[in-house]
């Protein structure tokens, strides 16, 4: 079963290009499945903002924040993390966080301290993006930091 916006990515390139046309197919797989060919991201925009506060992320666990464009996660008492919230297995939008982050499109799911790959059928770990603290504000950086995966 499929809950998210990025169900899209299962539909094949011929429907959607069928559906909208070639120039709109490209926009809409790239909106809906992240890029990955040296594109924005979806996070992009969010860099040097505040994409969430400290007190909503709950210890051990994460929150999927800013429309679903990042999943931040805590998973010990003030250490933070943020990931991109596109799975790396076909690009879904990651849904939910628990004990681990998950992607419902196929079962997915990632460590909320590393996004190394916890459940198949995904085998890349999710990109970490680097953030800072200041204060309650949790703010994605503007440049990565060179620990940033992919
Ligand atoms: S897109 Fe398949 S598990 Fe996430």
């Amino acid at each position: 079963m499929c809950g998210g916006p990025g169900c899209v990515c299962r539909i094949s390139r011929r429907r959607l290009i069928g559906a909208a046309g070639a120039a709109g197919a490209a926009a809409l797989g790239a909106s809906a499945c992240g890029s990955s060919g040296g594109g924005p991201e979806p996070y992009d925009a969010l860099r040097g903002t505040v994409v969430a506060q400290t007190d909503d992320i709950p210890v051990g666990g994460g929150s999927v924040v800013i429309d679903g464009k990042l999943v931040v996660t805590q998973p010990q008492e003030g250490d933070f993390k943020a990931f991109s919230a596109v799975c790396t297995h076909a690009g879904c939008t990651i849904q939910e966080v628990e004990r681990n982050i998950h992607c419902l499109c196929h079962g997915s799911e990632f460590d909320i301290a590393t996004g190394d790959v916890r459940h198949g059928p995904a085998n890349q770990p999710l990109e970490q993006l680097p953030i800072t603290v200041d204060g309650t504000d949790i703010v994605l950086d503007e440049k990565d930091s060179g620990e940033g995966r992919g």
